[in-house]
């Protein structure tokens, strides 16, 4: 899938705002070489770079590293593909830690993910990351999965993986970690003023509206809103997208 840049920027800035807190937890040292997977347009990996950290970030679409390397000339961005992540270029000597932002759900193989990470980290080094939990944003998916009904679309298959806690420990176990810390959290979050939850499908559903005529989309976008409307993902403030975290933090051992 590839992706819009410029509006993941401009009405999605909310995903690298709460980042804040994962940098909290990562805890950088100046000069420490750590890899921001998944790291979009960028910005995270770039406040890092300020932070006196040696920084890299990676992902796998093309736009997003484009704006990342135009926006942030100081840094070093990499196009790769974070479930077969090898010790190549700028990833080849080892990492201090990786960090992770919302990303790690869109990866269907999160095995193949984890091990990737552990194989660039050092030993002791920190894995640190947040991703859709296990609930993520499920009215906001059956808003979009009525509205695919609504208009006679199939019902759609879920394309992220949000999982359990303890599977996400697991999953890190097995792959060479210890873990530290595993939290579950519900962060209902306001979308940008002008934005919907039709706005929010737009961004992220494209498995459900790719190739759709122009006349089906924009019913199914207005069966999208009047549906999550219903499910009250509208209030007198504006228009929500109900969050679920998973948030960890892990040692490679
Ligand atoms: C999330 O950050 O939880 C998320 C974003 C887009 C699609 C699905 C989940």
């Amino acid at each position: 899938m590839a992706w819009d840049a410029r509006t993941y920027d401009r009405q999605f800035s909310f995903v690298t705002e709460y980042g804040a807190a994962l940098i909290g937890l990562l805890d950088p040292q100046q000069g420490e070489r750590i890899l921001d997977l998944g790291c979009g347009t960028g910005h995270q990996t770039a406040e890092l770079t300020d932070l006196g950290v040696e920084a890299v970030g990676l992902d796998s679409d093309a736009a997003m590293i484009e704006r990342a390397r135009e926006e942030h000339p100081g840094t070093t961005y990499v196009l790769g593909e974070a479930q077969s992540l090898t010790a190549r270029g700028a990833l080849s000597q080892p990492f201090d830690a990786v960090i992770s932002n919302a990303a790690l759900h869109w990866m269907a193989d999160q095995a193949a993910v984890l091990a990737g990470v552990r194989s660039l980290l050092r030993i002791g080094g920190r894995f640190v990351a947040e991703q859709g939990g296990v609930g993520n944003v499920a009215l906001t998916w059956a808003a979009l999965t009525g509205a695919a009904g609504d208009v006679g679309l199939p019902a759609p298959v879920l394309p992220w993986v949000f999982p359990t806690p303890a599977e996400q420990a697991t999953r890190l176990e097995a792959a060479g970690f210890a873990v530290r810390l595993v939290q579950h959290f519900d962060r209902p979050t306001p979308l940008a003023p002008e934005a919907t939850t039709a706005t929010w499908a737009e961004m992220f559903g494209r498995t459900v509206l790719d190739g759709l005529d122009a006349t089906t989309r924009q019913l199914l976008l207005e069966r999208v809103n009047a549906r999550a409307q219903e499910a009250g993902l509208r209030t007198a403030e504006g228009w929500w997208a109900d969050y679920t975290r998973l948030r960890f933090v892990a040692e490679a051992s």
